[in-house]
C-alpha cells in the first residue's frame, strides 16, 4: 500500500524530483531550479510570474533561432522550407499572446507583492524581445534582395500588377503576419497591464505605461502595409470614392 503524500511532501517533490534519463537529457534539474526556492517566494503568485516570463523567453529564443534559418534560406529562395519555418514562428507568436492570460489570474494586490521583488527591472530589458526587435531589418533586406530585386519585382507588382499568388506573395504575407502578431502581442500585453496595475500607472522605471502604445503601433514592414491602402485608393479611384447605395436608403 502506498502512503498518501501531503502537500508539504509534494513541495519537496516539486523542488527535488528524481532525474531519470528524460530529465537528464532535458536538464530538468537546472530548468526547475531557475525559479526562486518555494520557501523564499513573496507570494504563491510569484512562481507563476517567473514561469510565464521564462516560458515566453524560451519561445522567443525559438522564434529568433527559426528566423535565423529563414535568413540563411532566403538567398537560395528555399520558399517551401521558409514558409514552414514562418508557420512555426506564427504559431509560437500566437501561443505567446495566449499565454499572457495566465497572468491575469493574479490579483492586482498579489502582483504588488511580486512587484516589490523586481528592482526597477522592465520587460523592455527582455533579452528575447530585444533580439527579435533587431531581426526585421535583416529579414526585409534579404527579402528585398532575393525576392524583389533579383526577380525584378516591386511590392506593388507582387500584390497587384503581376499578382500571381506565388512564392513572392506568400513570403511577403508571412512577413506581414510576423509583423501583425508582434503588434498583437504588444496590444494584448497592454490589456494585461491594464488588469494588473492600470494603464495610467507609472512603470517601475517611473515612465507612464501609456508610452507603450507607441511601440504597439510600430510597423516592421511599412511597405507591405502601405501597398494595401495605395491599391485600395487606386482601385477606389476607378469606381469612385463614394459608391452608390445598394439599398437606396443610404
Ligand atoms: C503582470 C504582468 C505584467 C505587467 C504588470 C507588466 C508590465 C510592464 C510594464 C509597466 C512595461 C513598461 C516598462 C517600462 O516602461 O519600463 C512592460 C514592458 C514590457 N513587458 Fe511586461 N508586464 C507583465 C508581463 C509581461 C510578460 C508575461 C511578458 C512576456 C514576455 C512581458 C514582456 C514585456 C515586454 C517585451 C515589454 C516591452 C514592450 C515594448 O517595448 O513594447 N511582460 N511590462
Amino acid at each position: 500500500m502506498t502512503t498518501e503524500l501531503r502537500s508539504t511532501d509534494f513541495v519537496k517533490l516539486i523542488e527535488s524530483p528524481e532525474m531519470l534519463d528524460y530529465g537528464v537529457y532535458l536538464k530538468c534539474d537546472k530548468l526547475l531550479s531557475c525559479q526562486k526556492p518555494i520557501s523564499t517566494l513573496s507570494t504563491h503568485d510569484e512562481m507563476q510570474f517567473q514561469i510565464v516570463h521564462q516560458v515566453e523567453e524560451l519561445w522567443m529564443k525559438l522564434i529568433a533561432f527559426s528566423l535565423t534559418e529563414v535568413m540563411e534560406l532566403m538567398p537560395s529562395q528555399r520558399s517551401f522550407k521558409i514558409l514552414t519555418l514562418f508557420n512555426r514562428v506564427h504559431l509560437l507568436q500566437k501561443m505567446m499572446i495566449e499565454q499572457l492570460a495566465v497572468l491575469e489570474t493574479m490579483s492586482p494586490k498579489d502582483y504588488q507583492e511580486v512587484r516589490l521583488q523586481l528592482g526597477n527591472g522592465s520587460g523592455q530589458e527582455s533579452p528575447g524581445f530585444r533580439t527579435l526587435l533587431k531581426m526585421p531589418a535583416t529579414l526585409w533586406r534579404l527579402f528585398k534582395e532575393h525576392y524583389l530585386d533579383k526577380d525584378g519585382l516591386s511590392v506593388k507588382q507582387i500584390y497587384d500588377d503581376k499578382y500571381a499568388h506565388d512564392e513572392h506573395y506568400a513570403i511577403a504575407e508571412a512577413l506581414i503576419e510576423f509583423d501583425e502578431q508582434f503588434q498583437i502581442f504588444r496590444w494584448r500585453h497592454l490589456f494585461l497591464i491594464n488588469r494588473s496595475i492600470g494603464i495610467s500607472a507609472k512603470s517601475l522605471k517611473g515612465r507612464p505605461v501609456d508610452l507603450l502604445k507607441k511601440g504597439a503601433s510600430q510597423r516592421f514592414f511599412p511597405e507591405l502595409w502601405d501597398v494595401r491602402s495605395e491599391m485600395t485608393d487606386s482601385w477606389g479611384g476607378e469606381y469612385g470614392v463614394k459608391r452608390a447605395s445598394i439599398s437606396g436608403n443610404s
